[in-house]
């Protein structure tokens, strides 16, 4: 599988349970495009090895962002965001997250690359190739990222050299 559309970057210590329990309280949730967002205070995603250095090099915010069950945000390319890191919560639960491989996203047929998320584990993802997420009988959580300020417009490309060189590299 060629880093085209995702890129795998390890496993997270944070404690997903946590997490999964912030998403499941009814307030706090925000628009966000046509997903709902709910931030993530910082205490709970300090542990994480992985975050600490993206909060170092990059402005960078975190998120969880909502799909309701049996529902599908259909084939798009993120507005402003070329970039993201996610994290799956519902890990275990039926959905779908596929990326188009006709990157004109015009063809009536075309292949799909399905991103098979495993548990407690970073992705970075390449936001600019068409893609769509389906989810069935569950809400489906993600935790997502923001770069802002200086980095808004930080490359996928960009995003995986610098994991690959300074965060892969320092382990
Ligand atoms: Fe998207």
């Amino acid at each position: 599988m060629s880093d085209d559309y995702y890129y795998k970057i390890g496993t997270s210590t944070i404690d997903t349970n946590k997490l999964i329990a912030l998403a499941k309280e009814e307030s706090l949730w925000n628009d966000y495009y046509e997903f709902k967002v709910k931030k993530v205070p910082d205490e709970l995603l300090q542990e994480d090895f992985f975050i600490s250095w993206l909060r170092k090099k990059y402005d960078i915010g975190f998120g969880i962002l909502k799909i309701h069950a049996n529902s599908c945000y259909p084939w798009h390319r993120d507005g402003m965001r070329r970039t993201a890191i996610n994290m799956l919560l519902t890990v275990g639960s039926h959905s779908h997250c596929i990326f188009n491989t006709d990157p004109t996203g015009n063809s009536f047929t075309h292949g799909i690359v399905d991103l098979a998320y495993e548990p407690s584990t970073f992705y970075a993802f390449n936001t600019t190739i068409p893609h769509e997420v389906i989810n069935f009988e569950v809400d489906r959580y993600v935790l997502s990222t923001e770069f802002m300020g200086k980095n808004v417009a930080l490359s996928y490309q960009q995003l995986i050299n610098d994991i690959k060189s300074e965060y892969l590299r320092g382990l």
